[in-house]
């Protein structure tokens, strides 16, 4: 007995000890991508110490250095990991985790060749770039599991980790055989039978009917519809197990306040994010802007997007130090800007921004790329912009703690719909993910924030969803829309709506299909425009393009919003943007792509129609207004504003509001600096 509490004391008193070693943490986290293994340990202090100079917070190391954790086979090194750990903590540097299955070493894929990836052409992936391995190999599995498992021992209770990052932007397939038969046996426990199958698929069409299921193929190029949307869907349950494989590895050991993230890629739809991210604490992502400047609609919709993804708070995991290495004109961002995306971030609800990378390593394939500071160790020029930026985070952060944004609007984004449209764009200009952004951008300038959420999350706090090109459509999405609207919700469709079943087969009613009867209209016939073609109406009149859908109304009380002028014959005086009220609610349809002109107009319609909330007016062009907000005990409303443009602007304040970062008195109205940010609370 005596012993046993002797026990509990000790590990009583380490747990304290440890608690008490990790210092308070940041409600804003500015971090960077650092890799201690590029270098010899005698130069660590010297970039901690610079890293601390600037208010950096964290920093994420190791998801690239497995052959140094495991310099071979079973021999796994974390010391020098631990010592960097200890190091960081020192000056109040958090450290991110990263698994390092992105780049397995040379040794493994060497013993086992079967763990490389099998290209769309048949040839096998070879070592020296990242990547290499193949997602569904059992013994990658293994032995990726294995090494987060000798991490998560070792860190899983280290006071001054933080979280967890798995692996690296997930990118890849493998199209060997055993992946195919991964597949073809998903597809079975999906469809339960093959006649099922066909009949979905529509097989008899160019002598497709599959008698086996080994006959399947994974589809390479143009294929049937259907087997492509499959395909995505398989990949995207593929990557959803090979990320938990290491959560769960993580979290046997590590510690519950230790959080688990992925970084992915933005826009990227190579698998479904809603699935893959549904094991995460929260979405992180990678944003570069690569080629040009920051545009913030364009941006922003992205950050929303990751918001979306766990309708939560997300982090921006990498961001560039002005430039990127991988475009064709790399060029960098204008001074200011790199601080100005930064706060763009916050608005949007991120909680970190992390700049990749630290220093560029000597050798390797990204040498060109930004960094704080130089092959010779010593500050770049935009050290000094984002020691600022320390600085700012270190004072907003707290006003900022527990905030995020609420959304009136929000725009439904569909990863099956994006990939239907894909794969039969019909106008090769017809880009879903930028019409979504054609929704998007003038509603979002407008207003300060706006959700981007997948069809099925729930909708009854919007008082408008806007579905642009929801072309998969099933009948559960189309009860849950109509549910919504039933109760008061205003749904704003988009062209291509409700074309497609849930098996990207074509819907036996006119779009939007299942919708179709609550819009009391439908599509009589969609039109790709070889050039732009005359629209008018409540939105004024401009030309439209790319696409154009001849609505017809089918209910006595559709209103028209806008009709075609002459155009292909078709079209001419047909109506192209209809609206009708069910239940509480009303189904706008949009059939066509309308100007950005036309756009506005959209927007401020909706914002009169729906009682939008707007709480700045008159805000000039260019500049950002985002809104924060926490409830709860002690309830907040913070205003991140931005010029974005090059000039000084004025803005005026809906209430005498102080400025946070310079510590103003109350103001009615602030001037922004070209590029300057503003943290106003009333
Ligand atoms: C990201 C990647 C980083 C680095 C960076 C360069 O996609 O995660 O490791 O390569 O790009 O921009």
């Amino acid at each position: 007995m005596a012993t046993k509490i002797f026990w509990i004391l000790v590990l009583l008193s380490f747990s304290i000890l440890s608690f008490a070693q990790a210092s308070p943490q940041p409600p804003l986290y500015l971090g960077t991508a650092w890799y201690p293994e590029q270098w010899p340990e005698s130069r660590w202090d010297a970039d901690l110490d610079l890293m601390q100079k600037a208010g950096i917070r964290f920093v994420r190391v190791g998801e690239f250095a497995w052959s140094t954790m495991e310099p071979s086979e079973g021999k796994f090194d974390l010391d020098w990991l631990e010592r960097a750990v200890t190091m960081a903590q020192k000056r109040g540097i958090f450290v991110v985790l990263g698994t390092p299955s992105a780049a397995p070493p040379a040794w493994l894929t060497s013993k086992y060749p079967d763990t490389l990836r099998i290209e769309e052409d048949g040839r096998r992936a070879v070592h020296g770039n990242r990547q290499h391995f193949s997602f569904t190999s059992p013994r990658y599995r293994e032995l990726a599991r294995r090494m987060a498992t000798e991490m998560a021992k070792r860190f899983g209770h280290n006071p001054n980790v933080i979280g967890w990052q798995i692996d690296n932007e997930y990118a890849t397939y493998s199209y060997d055989d055993y992946t195919r038969s991964q597949f073809q046996q998903w597809l079975k426990s999906k469809y339960g039978t093959l006649d099922s199958l066909n009949q979905h698929w529509t097989t008899a069409y160019w002598s497709q009917t599959y008698d086996t299921w080994e006959e399947i193929p994974i589809p390479v190029g143009w294929n049937n519809p259907s087997l492509m949307l499959e395909w995505k869907r398989f990949v995207s349950d593929v990557y959803r197990s090979y990320q938990k494989n290491q959560i769960e590895a993580i979290r046997q050991y590590a510690d519950s306040r230790q959080w688990i993230t992925h970084n992915f890629m933005g826009w990227f739809d190579g698998f479904d994010h809603y699935t893959v991210s549904a094991d995460l604490d929260f979405a992180s992502w990678d944003n570069y802007i690569g080629n040009g400047h920051l545009n913030p609609w364009k941006n922003g919709i992205v950050h929303d997007l990751t918001r979306g993804l766990k309708r939560k708070n997300f982090w921006v995991m990498e961001t560039q130090p002005g430039n990127v290495n991988w475009q064709q004109v790399n060029n960098s961002l204008d001074k200011g800007e790199v601080r100005a995306m930064a706060w763009h971030a916050i608005g949007h609800g991120s909680d970190a921004v992390s700049y990749w990378q630290w220093r560029s390593a000597l050798g390797g394939q990204e040498q060109y790329h930004g960094t704080l500071v130089g092959p010779d160790g010593k500050p770049v020029p935009l050290y000094d912009e984002v020691a600022q930026l320390g600085r700012e985070f270190a004072k907003a952060g707290d006003i900022l703690r527990g905030t995020s944004p609420v959304s009136e609007i929000a725009v439904l984004h569909s990863y099956d719909s994006r990939w239907a449209i894909d794969f039969q764009r019909h106008h090769k200009e017809f880009d879903p993910a930028r019409y979504l952004e054609s929704f998007y951008a003038p509603l979002r300038k407008l207003t300060d924030s706006i959700d981007v959420v997948n069809p099925a999350a729930p909708l009854e706090s919007y008082k408008v969803v806007m579905a642009p090109g929801l072309n998969v459509m099933s009948d559960a999405d189309a009860k849950h829309l109509l549910d919504y609207v039933q109760r008061g919700g205003h749904l704003v469709l988009g062209a291509r709506s409700g074309l497609k079943d849930e098996y990207n087969a074509l819907h036996t009613t006119r779009q939007p299909g299942p919708l179709a009867q609550a819009l009391g209209a439908h599509v009589e016939q969609y039109y790709v425009l070889d050039k732009p073609i005359p629209v008018s109406g409540d939105f004024g009149s401009d030309d439209v393009k790319i696409w154009a859908e001849y609505l017809k109304a089918d209910a006595p009380d559709v209103r028209v919003l806008a009709r075609y002028g002459k155009s292909n014959g078709w079209l001419d005086d047909q109506p192209a943007v209809v609206t009708h009220s069910i239940g509480k609610g009303q189904i706008t349809y949009v059939g066509t792509w309308l100007s950005e002109a036309q756009m506005n107009a959209l927007a401020l319609w909706l914002i009169k129609t729906d009682k939008i909330t707007q709480r700045f007016t008159d805000v000039p062009e260019g500049v950002e207004v985002s809104r924060r907000v926490a409830t709860g005990n002690s309830p907040r409303e913070v205003y991140i504003v931005i010029n974005h443009t090059t000039e000084v602007k004025h803005i005026k304040l809906p209430s005498a509001m102080r400025e946070q970062l310079r510590g103003t008195a109350a103001s009615l109205e602030v001037e922004l600096a070209p590029r300057d940010v503003a943290v106003l609370t009333p």
